[in-house]
């Protein structure tokens, strides 16, 4: 019965050609039908029973007769075909409406098929790729009967102890806006209505990762300039870029809690930025004003949630409760109700769910397209592009196949569960490639390959401590791990974090290895020269004792379901590392916020008669390794740059070119980067921004000539107020391999 009033709805607006586009008009149709409680049901979100991904909800009223009344518009954390069929024929067959349910689940990079973590692959600073990845991780999704990903994930962090940079594209808003691009290009494709595409969700709005101390959760202070410059340029990227949805976030920005902002999410978002998508509350964000004492109790919530722009309200059940009533106590404008059940009914629209509420359960695409052999090839593609090779003295990497013996020692050599990161969706425990795996794989049988873990990873149950001493297993494992190392050519010691050492809810104060890491490698080097460091991580570590002792560090992040075939690939030289560090690498924790485009201060220069300048007087002001740093087996040479002028107009460009070539022996990629520098303005500007990067590869001795525009758009930058500047006066241009080693050139604004 319910799909008849659907097909007489779609006949009557198809068969009226008015100006008003056929969508338009059936959203409004089925609008003007739907009593207060239905619309106030579609702005519902709950999740399923089964899975949480936040503190669960204390009143959950009782979710199968919400679901029949049509008092629940998208839930969250169901996935399979059965499941989403199963709760949308609840809510199709018993809702007056039959309204189909949106489902969302966190798909931060894999449904089951792990790619690496977000901070690693977007270490690749591969746009194209990072779509490519997006594609396969939609396809695997759709499939599984979910409609919409909570995901990119585009909060410009600079604070390795919040341990969300995890998903993320690192400290630059250039980077993360062109990856952020890329992801939700991925996700939604060209036409939301195909059903191996996703809605994409841009999270979280806003400065989310701009927690003080890097605590999560934790109070945000930041200034309208650091807003307008770093943290919004991402969402305003993938507004223009047709993102879906945007979730909002759990802190306070200056006082006044994110969700609850109108100037975040009416006048810019919705306003300026003219994004017709809808807003939803981060996990019981809505409720969380009242935590943060903005709000006397949950029905003021709400109503500051949904003048505010908050269109959706995740497991906060404060719409459910009280926005009927607000409106009937005229409280709250029911145009605003009406114009968030829009914006939720018009993704339905675009997705076909009208037309087919269950045109994404199909069991035998399912079965075919998750876990496909072409999508972990993939994930073996992105993960070899995201590995960032941070030392290789001597020439040690990459390894000979010819080797005789590999010891392959660390409590992270042969774990199959930790590639797969946090934020995982429905990976398979267990099923990565480990590194020992990989490397059997890559060398013939006559290469003694042996494993020892040498010990533990320091944690208990995915809570941490650290072991100060040595336990009594732990001194066997130890004084293995050791034997081997001594009676073997090359050891490849795999050591970091945890994989749930990142993530939400994860900040530490602390980013050094924990545990016996360090010893272990110490102890294989005092008998071991030839020690290959492989790092596995979710966030920048703390690690000058291997940055100055290690002869090779590979880093790479948490790499996915293919890890250890692709660390393998790199190791051996079957793939040259080309990835370079989205995220600065401190020295030690004190150091954080560290960042590259950080501001010049009045004292920058380094002193020999005083104290009276900008540092530590127990740690240098550089970094470990610095934003954009990443070696090759080649070496690439810059020459020549050149400007086309040395003088411009606000009103016109200046052409950057630079030679780079291929000196060294073997065909390699390069991520050329370009910065630049506003010396004089009104408002401070950064020592370096980044604004163009282009990712070449060139064959041993070949050389290209790139180009770069420079105008109005990479040059101006936004005032506190929001307006837009382009000031004249002299900048300078570099172009480089990383952020610190650069060509340097000069130009003027007239
Ligand atoms: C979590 C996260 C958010 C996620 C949501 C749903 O608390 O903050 O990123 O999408 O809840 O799981």
């Amino acid at each position: 019965m319910k799909n008849l009033s659907f097909i007489i709805l779609v006949l009557l607006v198809s068969c009226t050609g008015s100006h008003q586009s056929k969508e338009d008009q059936f959203v409004q149709n089925l609008l003007s039908q739907m009593t207060l409680e239905e619309k106030v049901g579609q702005l519902n979100q709950r999740t399923s029973q089964w899975e949480m991904t936040g503190p669960a909800p204390e009143s959950s009223s009782d979710l199968l007769e919400d679901l029949k009344k049509g008092n629940v518009g998208s839930m969250l954390n169901v996935a399979g075909v059965a499941e989403t069929y199963e709760a949308q024929k609840i809510v199709v067959e018993n809702s007056r409406l039959g309204i189909p349910l949106l489902f969302a689940y966190d798909v931060i990079h894999g449904y089951q098929t792990m790619m690496p973590i977000p901070l690693g692959e977007s270490a690749s600073w591969n746009p194209q790729l990072v779509e490519e990845s997006a594609k396969a991780i939609a396809e695997e999704t759709a499939a599984a009967g979910v409609h919409w990903t909570f995901a990119p994930m585009i909060d410009v962090g600079r604070d390795a102890r919040w341990g969300r940079v995890m998903e993320g594209a690192g400290e630059d808003p250039f980077l993360t806006s062109a990856l952020a691009v890329a992801r939700v290009k991925g996700f939604q494709g060209n036409d939301l209505e195909e059903t191996n595409t996703i809605a994409a969700c841009a999270k979280h709005f806003a400065a989310y990762a701009f927690a003080e101390a890097g605590r999560e959760y934790n109070t945000v202070e930041i200034g309208d300039e650091t807003l307008h410059n770093i943290v919004f340029p991402p969402f305003k990227a993938t507004t223009e870029a047709g993102v879906a949805t945007v979730m909002n976030a759990f802190n306070t920005i200056q006082g006044l809690p994110a969700t609850a902002n109108s100037y975040l999410q009416r006048d810019l978002l919705k306003g300026q930025w003219n994004f017709d998508g809808f807003v939803v509350s981060d996990w019981n964000s809505i409720g969380e004003i009242q935590t943060h004492g903005a709000a006397s109790d949950l029905k003021e919530a709400a109503e500051r949630a949904i003048k505010a722009g908050s269109d959706m309200d995740m497991e906060a059940s404060a719409y459910v409760k009280y926005l009927a009533e607000l409106v009937e106590q005229r409280r709250v404008d029911e145009a605003l109700v009406d114009d968030a059940v829009r914006r939720v009914l018009h993704l339905k629209y675009r997705m076909g769910l009208f037309r087919d509420p269950f045109r994404y359960c199909n069991e035998v695409k399912e079965k075919e397209v998750i876990g496909s052999q072409a999508i972990h090839e993939l994930s073996r593609k992105v993960a070899r592009e995201s590995m960032v090779l941070l030392k290789n003295e001597e020439q040690l990497l990459p390894l000979s196949k010819d080797v005789k013996s590999i010891a392959v020692i660390g409590p992270l050599a042969n774990d199959k569960d930790v590639p797969l990161g946090s934020w995982r969706a429905k990976a398979i425990t267990n099923s990565a490639v480990s590194v020992f795996e990989g490397i059997q794989n890559a060398v013939s049988a006559d290469v003694s390959v042996q494993y020892s873990k040498g010990c533990n990873l320091a944690i208990n149950e995915r809570s941490f401590y650290t072991e100060l001493t040595l336990s009594e297993t732990e001194q066997a494992d130890f004084n293995d791990a050791l034997d081997l190392a001594k009676n073997s050519e090359v050891v490849v010691l795999v050591i970091g974090e945890d994989c749930f050492q990142s993530g939400e809810g994860r900040s530490q104060t602390d980013i050094t290895l924990k545990g016996q890491q360090l010893n272990l490698f110490q102890a294989i080097y005092e008998v071991n020269k030839n020690v290959v460091v492989v790092l596995m991580n979710g966030r920048p570590v703390a690690i000058p004792e291997l940055a100055q002792k290690a002869p090779a560090i590979l880093e790479t992040w948490f790499a996915g379901n293919q890890a250890g075939h692709a660390i393998a690939d790199v190791l051996f030289g079957a793939y040259n590392p080309s990835g370079k560090l989205p995220m600065t690498f401190p020295r030690n924790v004190g150091q954080c916020p560290i960042y590259y485009n950080h501001k010049n201060t009045g004292r920058p220069n380094k002193s020999d008669e005083h104290v009276f300048w900008s540092h530590y007087t127990d740690s240098p002001n550089s970094p470990l390794y610095p934003f954009g740093y990443g070696l090759s087996y080649t070496t690439f040479e810059y020459s020549d740059l050149k400007l086309n002028k040395n003088e411009m107009t606000t009103l016109d460009s200046v052409m950057v070119s630079v030679k780079v070539k291929n000196i060294g022996e073997r065909i390699g990629e390069e991520v050329v980067q370009l910065y630049i520098r506003d010396l004089a303005a009104t408002y401070a500007r950064p020592v370096l921004e980044l604004k163009g990067f282009e990712k070449i590869e060139l064959k041993a001795g070949e050389e290209k000539v790139l180009t770069f525009s420079l105008s109005a758009k990479e040059l101006g930058y936004y005032l506190p107020n929001g307006s837009f500047q382009f000031e004249k006066g002299a900048f300078k241009v570099f172009v480089g391999t990383n952020s610190q080693e650069l060509l340097e050139a000069s130009f003027i604004v007239r």
